[in-house]
């Protein structure tokens, strides 16, 4: 019974300078992916149609930043216009198939401009352009090639609830961000979406959002709160709900492109 034992023990020092090794291994390796970015890593980024007004920059920890300016009603904020409830609860969505296509900006013809001035006080942004935007529109792969490359076989990673809080948000910019979560992640791992509704009152956030899910091809609901509760007890109202292993907390305007969940 002793002879292996000691068999063993003369092998410690080994197993114990094999381990250090491979952990010192992993740290250089690691290290190499954590490095500052590069002038290679600018090939990696994808390339944006920029504005007159926007700049971008590599910040030091490697993050691709795009600076714009909305040139809207910025004069006119502490004044905002008088919106009707009829303005509030009409969903002016009107896609137009090309509007916003791969991340490009929306132009709005100048015989609209007031009016998209006006529109802009609904939700602080420009929601004239956001509703000309279709709901699938496409958009770039914006990961570093890198990352493109990692996690090819998805099958061991748990599904995911996605929760979303709104309070009066618009259409276009709700649906979008749904949208963009069903077409653009593994179904396989998206077992539900649940929307959050803070206790809006804009009229189309009511049937019509109810039955527009209705049809969507992956599980997703409508929770609502009786009362104003806030961002915070409004995402735990919808983790409690959640069936999915992950929870996913997203706003309520955002865009996923591809690879949001696995990478
Ligand atoms: C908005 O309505 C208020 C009260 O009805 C009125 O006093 C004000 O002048 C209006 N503002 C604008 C910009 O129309
Ligand atoms: C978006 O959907 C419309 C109609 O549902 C379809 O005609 C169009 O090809 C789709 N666009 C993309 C980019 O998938
Ligand atoms: C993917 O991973 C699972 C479990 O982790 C494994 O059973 C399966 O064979 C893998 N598939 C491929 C194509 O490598």
């Amino acid at each position: 019974m002793l002879a292996p034992c000691r068999r063993v023990l003369r092998l410690w020092p080994v197993l114990l300078s094999i381990s250090a090794l491979s952990v010192v291994l992993l740290w250089r390796s690691h290290d190499d992916e954590e490095a500052a970015p590069d002038e290679t890593d600018r090939d990696n980024w994808v390339a944006v149609r920029l504005g007159q007004d926007q700049k971008e920059y590599i910040d030091r920890r490697g993050v691709h930043v795009v600076v714009g300016h909305y040139m809207g009603d910025a004069n006119n904020m502490q004044n905002p216009p008088n919106l009707t409830d009829e303005l509030l609860n009409a969903n002016m969505f009107d896609p137009r198939p090309n509007e916003g296509r791969n991340g490009q900006p929306v132009m709005i013809p100048s015989h609209e401009l007031l009016k998209m001035q006006q529109l802009f006080h609904i939700n602080r942004f420009n929601l004239m352009a956001s509703d000309r935007i279709p709901l699938n529109r496409t958009l770039p792969d914006v990961r570093k090639k890198r990352c493109q490359k990692k996690l090819k076989n998805l099958s061991h990673l748990p599904a995911t609830t996605v929760i979303i809080v709104f309070h009066n948000e618009a259409w276009s910019t709700l649906l979008r961000t749904v949208h963009s979560v069903i077409n653009r992640s593994p179904h396989n791992l998206l077992q539900e979406i649940l929307l959050v509704d803070d206790a809006s009152t804009r009229a189309f956030l009511r049937e019509p959002l109810d039955e527009h899910v209705a049809k969507l091809p992956v599980s997703t609901r409508v929770l609502r709160t009786n009362e104003r509760v806030g961002l915070v007890r409004a995402r735990l109202m919808g983790a409690k709900e959640a069936q999915g292993q992950i929870l996913t907390f997203l706003d309520a305007h955002c865009e996923c492109t591809i690879g949001m969940y696995q990478t």
